[in-house]
């Protein structure tokens, strides 16, 4: 059984696509351990809580210095004891201890196809602000690991949107979570739990 956590800072429409997927049977051999916050409004904890679902919130603002943040995070994280951590829309840069200590072990929903539209500055709206003031025809999402630098880790999966002329920000978000996010997400999860993905030389293979 592969025990996943969840960390998430808003809405939480990728967690729910997760919960479901588990609990259709989509994703088999995975448990949701725990969701983790760092905001206490998020809409997601209302969610984990929802599908009893352990949630609990750590921000950076209840701490002095952001090393003792980080040390009470990953605290937290290991307490769970994840086989899996999940980032899907969390808006915290993860600790470096952390991702050593889950290297190949923390993946990231992103929304756009890495290496465009991605790294520091690029999250939320402002990734597809930006991909429409390009002019691009294609947009997408992808599912990476984490390593140290902002979206650069090894590529799991990518799916890929159509822009539509007259599109906005917020109807290529929603195009683009629909269309791909809420599904390659589950789908990598599903991957993973069943041990068929491995890391090799920075990329990823896919046992079929
Ligand atoms: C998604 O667009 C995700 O790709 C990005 O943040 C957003 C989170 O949305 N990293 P939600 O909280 O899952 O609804």
């Amino acid at each position: 059984m592969l025990d996943v956590v969840v960390l998430v800072s808003g809405g939480g429409t990728n967690l729910q696509a997760l919960i479901d997927a588990v609990e259709s049977g989509a994703v088999a051999n995975t448990k949701l351990a725990g969701v983790i916050s760092n905001n206490r409004n998020a809409y997601a904890l209302q969610r984990a809580e929802d599908n009893g679902i352990p949630g609990i919130c750590i921000s950076p603002k209840e701490f002095a210095s952001r090393e003792e943040f980080n040390e009470r995070f990953l605290d937290a994280v290991d307490t769970l004891q994840p086989d899996l951590i999940v980032l899907a829309g969390f808006l915290v840069v993860i600790p470096p201890a952390m991702i050593e200590k889950y290297r190949n072990r923390i993946i990231n929903i992103h929304p756009s196809l890495i290496p465009s539209f991605c790294g520091t500055g690029y999250y939320g709206l402002k990734v597809h602000e930006a991909a429409l003031k390009r002019g691009v025809k294609v947009a997408g999402a992808t599912v990476h690991f984490v390593d140290e630098g902002t979206d650069t880790g090894p590529i799991i999966l990518q799916k890929a949107v159509e822009v539509v002329q007259g599109d906005t920000p917020e109807v290529l978000q929603r195009r683009v979570m629909e269309q791909a996010e809420w599904k390659i997400l589950p789908q990598a999860v599903g991957l993973i739990a069943a041990g068929r993905v491995k890391v090799e030389d920075g990329r990823v293979f896919i046992r079929e």
